[in-house]
């Protein structure tokens, strides 16, 4: 088989992507093949989350130049992966970016080439940049960001929309979590460090380090793949503790997929013997099967259910439920989520998470804790659930989070965890526990 050029995998898995809205996450998947090399996997990568994450801004520059109202999807996907390199590669010479893209666009839209050359001239010549004086007058535009979203963020968080969507355009970090069952901090950093891979351990959590890339001899790919880490965010982190788990617990974990929580909680019961593993998806749950096998977790069980349904044969002390949520926590590593949510999806998942919560009740022991968590920072997923959950279950409470070694400004009004994007290079989430009375 002959090896497909690096640009033509850049157009494929975005035109893909704008034609289809589907996860950026599948198609990278589906489109860079693991034979594809580092350097031109790098290379892929960059301009395609860069162009999903400035679309923007992209847009605005070229329908500038555009004697048409709407291009059409082939060629304006070749229109911004030129575009984005003539205003953010700049390593890569204007000349360089439109030749080479007008070669592409010879290949896969042949039709448009003298146009989309004439547009990334004039591009070249006069462009629209990232001023201060756009991010003041235009945040949606400096940041790439849909209005909604944008004014979403501002209503909530007003003083800090600079800094949310700031932190949410870097590239982010690289988050690991140590997994005890096969190492432990002091083995790992004598292993980084004989291979030069720079790395800092997390403030708050002991067992997360963070990275800032992947490295080209694939140390940090063979040490997941033998188990030794997991790539997983401190706040996820944060939210395990949060259910605080124990020997004596029985914990049922009803949207477990991929089992990144999952093994942590293992990891704190002594083994996951008292854990079960549930999640709708029959194939996820595979996948939290094949990572348990490769961390050294033998005694969790499994279940394949709908947790809006489920009832179980026995009841659970502790149950997590880290919801299906809009991930709007997560942009900076998800840039897609700005172009795939709608107002009406969100309205979906706020009610696919209240379903959850209020049939979950019913699996709970007397006494027994709820760790209602999502990857967003939207009130509608966080704090308008769980208002109307305790307004609806008087045989319910928040049990306030009283642990000093949680930050006051991690903190929220309800007396749970939220983490806005911009802190420490955390990852956005919400999460508080809700106790069972009697
Ligand atoms: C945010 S992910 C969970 C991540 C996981 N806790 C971890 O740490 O790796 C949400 C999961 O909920 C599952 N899910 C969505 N709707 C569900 C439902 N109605 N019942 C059970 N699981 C569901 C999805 O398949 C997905 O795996």
């Amino acid at each position: 088989m002959s090896k497909k050029n690096p640009r033509d995998i850049i157009f494929d898995t975005l035109y893909a992507f704008f034609s289809d809205k589907k996860s950026l996450k599948i198609l990278i998947t589906k489109y860079i093949k693991d034979e594809t090399s580092y350097t031109d996997k790098a290379f892929i990568l960059n301009i395609v989350k860069g162009v999903v994450r400035d679309k923007r801004i992209l847009d605005e520059n070229i329908y500038q130049y555009s004697k048409f109202k709407k291009i059409d999807a082939r060629t304006l996907t070749l229109l911004y992966i030129g575009t984005y390199q003539l205003l953010f590669c700049d390593s890569v010479p204007d000349y360089a970016s439109i030749n080479t893209t007008v070669e592409l666009s010879k290949r896969k839209h042949k039709k448009s080439f003298n146009f989309i050359n004439a547009i990334l001239r004039k591009i070249s010549k006069s462009a629209l940049k990232k001023t201060d004086q756009l991010k003041t007058n235009r945040p949606e535009i400096y940041f790439s960001y849909p209005d909604w979203i944008l004014n979403k963020i501002r209503r909530l968080y007003d003083n800090k929309l600079y800094s949310i969507c700031e932190s949410s355009s870097n590239i982010p970090p690289i988050w690991i979590r140590i997994n005890a069952f096969k190492t432990n901090l002091a083995e790992l950093s004598q292993i980084l460090i004989k291979n030069n891979i720079s790395f800092s351990e997390d403030k708050l959590l002991s067992n997360y380090i963070k990275i800032d890339k992947f490295d080209s001899k694939n140390i940090i790919l063979d040490l997941i793949k033998k188990g030794f880490i997991y790539i997983q965010n401190p706040s996820s982190g944060l939210v395990v503790n949060l259910l605080s788990p124990s020997k004596n617990d029985t914990i049922l974990d009803a949207c477990s997929a991929p089992g990144g929580k999952a093994a942590f909680i293992a990891e704190l019961n002594g083994g996951g013997a008292n854990l079960t593993c549930l999640d709708i998806n029959k194939k996820r749950i595979n996948q939290i099967k094949s990572n348990f096998s490769i961390m050294g977790i033998k005694d969790t069980s499994f279940i394949c259910e709908d947790s809006i349904r489920f009832r179980a044969n026995k009841k659970y002390n502790k149950i997590l439920l880290d919801l299906p949520c809009s991930s709007s926590g997560t942009i900076r590593k998800n840039p897609d989520i700005k172009w795939t949510l709608s107002k009406n999806s969100l309205k979906n998942i706020q009610k696919t998470q209240y379903d959850i919560l209020n049939n979950m009740k019913n699996n709970l022991a007397k006494k027994g804790e709820i760790i209602y968590s999502t990857c967003s920072i939207f009130n509608d997923e966080n704090h308008k659930n769980i208002e109307r959950f305790i307004a609806e279950n008087d045989d319910f409470h928040i049990s306030k989070i009283n642990n000093k070694n949680i930050p006051e400004n991690f903190i929220n009004e309800l007396g749970g965890i939220t983490i806005l994007p911009d802190e420490n290079g955390y990852e956005g989430m919400f999460a508080i526990k809700i106790k069972k009375n009697v």
